[in-house]
């Protein structure tokens, strides 16, 4: 980047006033130390109504269908659920007025639902998203896109095809956060990226996925012969309200949490996904009859690429872990980390090696660089970017892109290329912990190698 161009990025990011710090670029090692506020100002057209059906009311469709309506012009029209607890608490909160039935093909028929989301567990996603855009609705799904990686092309196939907005709901790709992240990669805030790693942490049974079980779920008020795509199991209300636990429905850690944390990562560094995928873990603690692993690791490799240099990742997530909460992304690169949360970016400048270590003390003598020197000053090692108070969030924005892009006949960033190429190593870290070995990926063709 020429200096003038650099000069005008800076400006745009809102760091001019900082960037030059006696005559040298604040890229190269001199982010200041100070608060900056995350702004954005993106006009929202709200003329066009917009109806929407929910499928799926439990935890996040009830939230992501608040976070829709906190938008201009957009109303609920319909909601589907299997059980009728869901679609009795859908009446009470948004009106008796909606349409309401257990069975999607029945909302999708509905000439006053103009887009839908899915919220339903993960088995349904591909089959009611391609339903959904061949029923000409502009669709917001929940992640993972997929339950398989063998669904992904029909469902990318099915959204060319139909012309629709389709998004998939790791909201975070939407948020301040990852914006400013990317912009500050991009600029070379913190040298070349060449490792990246996350952590999810939980200890608590709600979050190891034991949810409660409403008293009166039972075969009469649960549509138990929608519910399985493979029609395998009589009526188990385990298998329904703690479906997470069964990979007949759910797609383990991986396909729950790690999802997210591609997602940001490939919006932040235009990431297509890595090449290599190996996992391993165990079922540690929460024994309850689960078939996936409480603890799992997963090791990814990013070859280089026009977009990035080559660099590793390292995903974590525990459900037995004494941290318990702690959640986040971390980028390092040669010369600082940037840790990424959805309303803040911390960099962090790398500090000098080991001056308390012996060893390196003595390297340092025999190199003639232990004698005393005049103290330096030193720039600021650490700059956060915090968004402003009243920030409304990643969810909100998420579906402002959404109504966006459906309102001007725009794009969104999280589309289902970019769903299936952030869900497939997710969902190949399974593959990998279940068969013991490691999966070869091309994430540009979107295609398993091995
Ligand atoms: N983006 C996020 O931060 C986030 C957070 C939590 C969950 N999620 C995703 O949201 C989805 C739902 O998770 P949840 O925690 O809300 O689960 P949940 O069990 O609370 O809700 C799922 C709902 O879907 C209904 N359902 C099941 N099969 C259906 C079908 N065929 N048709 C209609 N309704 C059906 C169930 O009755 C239930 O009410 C999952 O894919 C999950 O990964 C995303």
């Amino acid at each position: 980047m020429s200096q003038k161009n650099r000069r005008s990025f800076l400006q745009q990011m809102g760091l001019a006033g900082a960037a030059m710090i006696a005559g040298k670029s604040v890229l190269a090692a001199d982010v200041p130390a100070i608060h900056h506020p995350l702004h954005r100002l993106m006009p929202m057209p709200d003329d066009q109504p917009i109806r929407m059906g929910l499928i799926g009311a439990g935890g996040m469709g009830t939230e992501d269908m608040k976070s829709a309506l906190q938008h201009a012009n957009v109303t609920i029209t319909a909601v589907c659920d299997l059980y009728k607890g869901r679609i009795d608490a859908a009446k009470q909160r948004w009106g008796q007025q909606l349409f309401a039935t257990n069975d999607y093909k029945e909302l999708l028929k509905r000439s006053d639902v103009d887009a839908v989301i899915i919220g339903t567990p993960d088995h349904w996603h591909q089959p009611i998203s391609i339903a959904a855009l061949e029923a000409g609705k502009h669709v917001y799904c929940e992640k993972p896109m997929l339950h398989k990686v063998s669904e992904g092309w029909a469902l990318v196939n099915a959204w060319k095809k139909s012309g629709k907005v389709y998004q998939v709901g790791s909201q975070g790709v939407s948020s301040l956060g990852n914006e400013k992240a990317k912009e500050l990669l991009a600029a070379g805030a913190i040298g070349e990226l060449n490792y990246a790693e996350g952590f999810w942490a939980r200890m608590s049974p709600e979050g190891a996925w034991q949810y409660k079980i409403p008293a009166d779920g039972n075969a009469q008020t649960v549509a138990w012969d929608k519910y399985e795509i493979n029609k395998k199991h009589a009526f188990d209300p385990l298998r329904f309200f703690r479906w997470r636990n069964y990979l007949d429905y759910g797609t383990g850690m991986s396909g729950d949490l790690f999802v997210h944390l591609f997602s940001s990562l490939h919006f932040i560094t235009n990431s297509m996904g890595p090449s290599k995928i190996a996992a391993m873990g165990g079922l540690r603690y929460w024994k309850d009859g689960r078939d996936v692993p409480d603890v799992l690791l997963g090791m990814f490799d990013y070859p280089a690429t026009q977009a990035h240099p080559g660099f590793d990742l390292s995903l974590r997530c525990n459900f037995v872990d004494g941290t318990s909460g702690t959640t986040y992304l971390r980028l390092n690169g040669s010369k600082g980390s940037m840790d990424v949360e959805w309303d803040k970016v911390t960099v962090r400048l790398n500090a000098d090696a080991g001056t308390n270590d012996p060893f390196l003390k003595a390297k340092a003598a025999e190199q003639g660089m232990a004698k005393e020197e005049r103290k330096k000053m030193l720039p600021p090692r650490e700059t956060v970017y915090k968004a402003e108070d009243g920030y409304k969030g990643a969810h909100y924005d998420h579906f402002g892109n959404f109504f966006r892009a459906i309102r001007t006949g725009g794009t969104v960033a999280e589309d289902p290329v970019f769903g299936f190429r952030a869900c497939a190593p997710a969902l190949l870290c399974n593959d990998s912990y279940f068969e013991k070995k490691y999966v070869l990926w091309d994430p540009e063709n979107m295609k398993v190698l091995s």
